[in-house]
């Protein structure tokens, strides 16, 4: 139908054409990246040795007269396992997404594997209010309709996955943080808070080092104090790990909490940095910032490509 004042594009793409060769042999992986993840999804196709598939994501210059989202693949990929690679920061991201998805089914893929580098909307894990949206448990089930199997990487909370109507995975990126660290010389790994203390843990195995949780008690309506739990950080270096950095408030009252007990030297590194607002300005306290490339940025220095090709293999 028309009636939207230009011609509906989609009818006037031709449907990919049944393959003229033999269909690629069961267990043949390509990847499929969103505008989110292209670096990323270069990384891991280049450690599995599979093809990137190209995607166009506008059919006319500038995009839909209305910015709606277009996808089409640019090749083949029927009877063949695909993994669709995107982060979902920003709704458009998962649009795009849900269309890529979409369009692979649509294409004859014979196993679809969404892996969603950065999962957006999983903070929102609970209904903290009367009358809130659940909005990863909404997030999940759109994503994994549309999907075999979803892997997420450092997702806010394991438990979340249970809402996917598909099979589910959190992809630790905590082996690449503690590959980051590894030359910091650090003394001991601090978690900003209980619930990233399941990380600190890990970085510290990885790197041979104690570790500690910093404990919040709240002193009044607008003071929070942080204390180390366990292990003394004084005239120590310290590295401070979580899965996301948003406003950078977590991190920087962590920061500014370990200088006061006398910590010579605070490295940060997360996952997923966001830096909403002047998160930037506020994490100036730290030695050093580092992110993952699942939201690439200026502090992106260094990659969980290598955890999420060993997670494909697995599942590919
Ligand atoms: C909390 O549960 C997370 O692990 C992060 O510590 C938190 O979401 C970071 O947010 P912000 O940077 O805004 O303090």
């Amino acid at each position: 139908m028309a009636g939207r004042g230009y011609k509906n594009p989609v009818s006037r793409v031709s449907k990919p054409r049944k393959a003229k060769t033999a269909p690629a042999l069961p267990g043949v992986m390509k990847v499929v990246a969103g505008p989110s993840a292209t670096a990323l999804a270069a990384a891991v196709a280049g450690i599995l040795t599979v093809p990137v598939i190209p995607v166009t994501l506008e059919k006319n210059s500038g995009g839909f007269p209305d910015g709606e989202v277009y996808v089409r693949l640019g090749a083949e990929v029927r009877g063949d396992t695909v993994a669709v690679m995107q982060s979902t920061l920003g709704d458009r991201n998962l649009v795009e997404l849900l269309l890529i998805q979409d369009a692979v089914r649509e294409a004859g893929a014979a196993k679809v594997v969404t892996l969603v580098p950065y999962f957006a909307y999983a903070r929102q894990d609970k209904v903290f209010e009367a009358g809130e949206a659940l909005s990863v448990r909404a997030m999940a089930r759109a994503i994994g309709g549309g999907t075999d199997r979803v892997l997420t990487v450092g997702v806010h909370n394991r438990d979340s996955l249970r809402h996917f109507p598909c099979p589910a995975e959190d992809v630790s990126g905590m082996p690449a943080v503690a590959r980051y660290l590894v030359d910091r010389r650090l003394e001991v790994i601090v978690a900003p808070d209980d619930g990233a203390a399941h990380h600190a843990e890990e970085v510290a195995r990885h790197l041979k080092i104690p570790w500690d949780a910093l404990e919040k008690t709240r002193i009044d309506a607008l003071t929070v104090r942080l204390t180390a739990k366990k292990v003394a950080v004084a005239g120590k270096r310290v590295g401070i790990v979580d899965e996301v950095i948003s406003t950078g408030g977590t991190v920087a009252a962590a920061v500014k909490e370990l200088r006061t007990q006398g910590a010579t030297h605070v490295s940060v590194a997360c996952l997923h940095g966001l830096f909403a607002g002047n998160a930037l300005e506020r994490l100036k306290g730290c030695d050093d910032l580092a992110c993952s490339d699942t939201l690439p940025g200026p502090q992106t220095k260094f990659s969980v490509a290598p955890e999420i090709a060993a997670a494909l293999k697995r599942h590919g």
